[in-house]
């Protein structure tokens, strides 16, 4: 469920026109929903809380903005970081460090460290080599890092192969089979609290089975690890649900989830940690874009080409991923189009031979369920500069990032003297 919807003909967020934010701040923008984020975040701690102890750490890979983590904060999640950048816009947020986890395949030194200054709540270790480094690091600091060491339990998530991360081939974690031998090694180690174990095995799961497979696995490992006398006290359960991307799509819910959770680990006797990105604010964005123009080619349907482009939303480029697209002011036609950016490369397109509402020149459109690895995986291709994105909060709402002009990204290049 979102706050976008049409009243009176024309598209909402929460209770502002769409059209009140193209005119304030321009196009394209990402729009937020705080009610939308708050409610999803609501619906997915009561959905796990039968689990019992449980930490909710919010993936701020899938939407880093310092308001989107605030409402978080508020919301009562912690953080799941993978970098020293995401690390501190979650402090920024408020975030309690102790409420952070920090993941990660290739962390380097200086991340270990902002880590340990900052007290960190769990680093999930992803391999031995690493594991070393963070203990020699730690202990020179006089402590012990809380850590976890993430599993790759070698199965098929089912999802985008760019986006599976728990297969056998995959860099993620350590495989299966040297995991328990190499916690123990870990255990001893003087710069770490080897504390439990954490899997993720892919985003955008459309299947709870590869996770359960995935759960009951640790589980076994869990009690591998106890009958040879480490100490377990946490598993990290990574994040991957999936959302909808097209009307009319089933996805596993929430609390299916949490049931299936709670049966798994039932006699674990650990606490649990949860990493959900896509989840919580995938359906709380769009991509408010407008249309420049129509063009009709021979023989083919037409191109609505729109001031949004592949450097402000990359998944259907990067994964042919689909998303909605929907006039703000629908004329109770509809078209078949090919919807374009203006980026000088075919792969550029966000849609081929789709039925849309029919637009033209000027109209205002979006593109759904963009509130999740959209703005954050924005570039500056074509020297496009880097897109805004808004949060509506009710009636009101305010930008909570700027577009950043090419004269300010320009502004950070040098010509040498030698080219003078
Ligand atoms: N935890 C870890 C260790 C992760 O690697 C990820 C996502 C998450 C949690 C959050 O997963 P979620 O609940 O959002 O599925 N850019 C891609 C998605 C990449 C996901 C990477 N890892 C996309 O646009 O589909």
């Amino acid at each position: 469920m979102d706050h976008f919807h049409l009243r009176d003909g024309v598209m909402y967020a929460e209770d502002v026109p769409l059209a009140d934010i193209a005119a304030a701040v321009g196009t394209p923008v990402y729009v937020y929903s705080r009610a939308t984020l708050e409610r999803h975040a609501r619906v997915f701690r009561d959905a796990v809380a039968p689990a019992g102890r449980v930490h909710t750490a919010f993936a701020v890979k899938s939407n880093p903005n310092l308001a989107v983590l605030r409402v978080m904060q508020r919301e009562g999640f912690g953080a799941d970081v993978v970098s020293g950048g995401e690390l501190l816009r979650a402090m920024a947020a408020g975030i309690a460090p102790g409420d952070i986890v920090f993941s990660g395949v290739g962390k380097q030194e200086h991340e270990l460290v902002a880590a340990l200054d900052a007290g960190v709540g769990q680093i999930n270790i992803e391999s031995e080599e690493e594991g070393v480094e963070l203990s020699a690091l730690a202990a020179a600091r006089g402590l012990r890092a809380p850590c976890a060491l993430r599993v790759n339990p070698d199965i098929d998530a089912g999802t985008h192969e760019k986006i599976s991360t728990g297969k056998r081939d995959n860099k993620f974690g350590v495989p299966n089979d040297r995991a328990v031998a190499m916690y123990a090694r870990l255990a001893a180690l003087p710069g770490l609290e080897m504390r439990g174990l954490a899997v993720h095995i892919g985003s955008q799961l459309s299947s709870l089975d590869p996770l359960e497979a995935a759960f009951v696995r640790l589980g076994g490992m869990i009690a591998e690890l106890r009958a040879g006398g480490c100490t377990v006290t946490h598993a990290d359960l990574g994040g991957g649900l999936g959302v909808p991307y097209k009307a009319g799509e089933v996805f596993p819910s929430p609390a299916e989830y949490g049931a299936m959770v709670a049966r798994v680990t039932r006699g674990w006797d650990t606490a649990l940690t949860f990493e959900p990105g896509r989840v919580i604010a995938g359906n709380a964005g769009v991509l408010l874009t407008r249309v420049i123009r129509v063009k009709r080619n021979a023989n083919r349907d037409p191109f609505v080409i729109v001031d949004a482009a592949m450097n402000d939303l990359a998944r259907p480029a990067l994964y042919g991923a689909w998303h909605d697209f929907e006039a703000v002011r629908p004329n109770g036609t509809r078209m078949t189009a090919n919807i374009v950016g203006p980026i000088c490369e075919t792969g550029d397109t966000f849609a081929m031979g789709r039925e849309i509402d029919a637009v033209e020149a000027g109209d205002l459109a979006v593109f759904r369920t963009a509130g999740a690895y959209g703005a954050t995986m924005a570039s500056s291709y074509n020297s496009r500069g880097f897109v805004a994105e808004v949060m509506v909060d009710g009636d009101r709402f305010a930008t909570v990032a700027d577009r950043i002009a090419p004269e300010t990204i320009t502004a950070a290049e040098r010509v040498p003297d030698w080219l003078q």
